[in-house]
């Protein structure tokens, strides 16, 4: 595995690799993904083994221009269209109606496919240079945390990625907001870093929780984004003991008490920065063999959401 920088011959080499049907791993502004041609079946097979992810579970298509979402969606619906002019590139995924010809393996035979244009340059160069759109799901093993620096996809994989172009760290650090409109109605398949206020505030209509377990997103999983270590959520330190052996996330003041290793997610409560820290921090206490870790809850409104959406998915709550 060769960790590179993301220079112009270098996204050049990956797209190759990539239509040669190799999987490369590569930065958006969410979390790292593993990328492979869209249309390569064999390809897209191989991310399902090295993830170890079931086969139920689709893969998020990612473009770098409009006009690819012709070759994948069969209509656009105009309510989407807002979405897609107010959001993208950004992390936005919309779930669609598919075409016949984007494979079975990407969708996990479902009708519909889901779609992104992403907020980075690497990845928009990457999939531009590849001359296909690019499937891919976040580059950790199923059920593990999602990696936001290329050091994090060094944790879980050795050589079975030849690529993994380095961006530094993601901007969000939580993964896209999934929506899909269905019968006229929005519907929220996965919080993500586009809180459902700012869905609401564009379209100017309600965005509808899927709670259904029968799967729209399949998945959403309860345990997934989970590290290692047991996850125990609490208000504070107040009603916990002392524990030289465990991991404390504050959300934006240190405990009281001490640990093993204390972090902070934003010191000044900033949303956006506690969202880009907390897979680090997971990574972080993995990697110093932390088995127990103590998350602070922090309020569910905005990006509150799918902060806390990650946290509960990691305490398996
Ligand atoms: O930010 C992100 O979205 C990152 C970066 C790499 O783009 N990707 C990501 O992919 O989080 P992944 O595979 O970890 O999560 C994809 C989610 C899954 O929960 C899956 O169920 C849902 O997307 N999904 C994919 N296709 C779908 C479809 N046709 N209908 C409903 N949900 C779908
Ligand atoms: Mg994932």
């Amino acid at each position: 595995m060769r960790i590179l920088k993301p220079t112009e011959k270098n996204i050049k080499l990956c797209a190759k690799a990539i239509k040669k049907g190799e999987v490369v791993a590569f930065p958006t502004e969410t979390v790292y993904g593993l990328g492979a041609d869209v249309f390569n079946k064999e390809s897209v097979a191989k991310i399902f083994e090295i993830k170890k992810r079931p086969k139920f579970d689709p893969l998020i298509v990612h473009i770098s221009d409009r006009s690819q979402l012709k070759i994948l969606v069969k209509k656009i619906p105009s309510k989407i269209k807002i979405l897609i002019d107010k959001f993208w590139p950004g992390p936005l995924t919309l779930v669609m109606e598919k075409k016949k010809n984007v494979p079975d393996i990407v969708t996990s035979a479902l009708n519909t496919v889901a779609v992104r244009m992403p907020n980075n340059e690497i990845a928009l160069k990457l999939i531009k240079y590849s001359k296909t759109p690019i499937a891919a799901p976040s580059a950790n093993k199923f059920t593990r945390i999602s990696p936001t620096t290329a050091f994090h996809i060094t944790r879980q994989f050795e050589n079975e990625i030849p690529f993994i172009l380095d961006g530094g760290k993601t901007d969000f650090g939580v993964e896209s907001t999934i929506i899909k409109y269905e019968k006229k109605r929005f519907y929220l398949l996965r919080k993500g870093a586009i809180s459902k206020e700012e869905i609401e505030k564009a379209i100017k209509d309600k965005v509808i929780d899927k709670k259904s377990k029968k799967i729209d997103a399949p998945g959403q999983f309860k345990k997934h984004y989970a590290p290692l270590a047991k996850v125990i959520i609490i208000k504070d330190d107040s009603n916990i003991k002392e524990d030289l052996k465990a991991g404390y996330i504050a959300f934006c003041k240190k405990p009281k008490k001490k640990f093993k290793m204390v972090k902070v997610l934003s010191f000044k409560k900033d949303l956006k920065e506690a969202a880009s820290n907390l897979f680090d921090f997971f990574h972080q206490f993995e990697e110093k063999g932390i088995k127990k870790i103590y998350v602070e809850k922090i309020s569910e409104k905005g990006l509150g959401a799918a902060i806390m959406d990650r946290i509960k998915k990691a305490a398996g709550v």
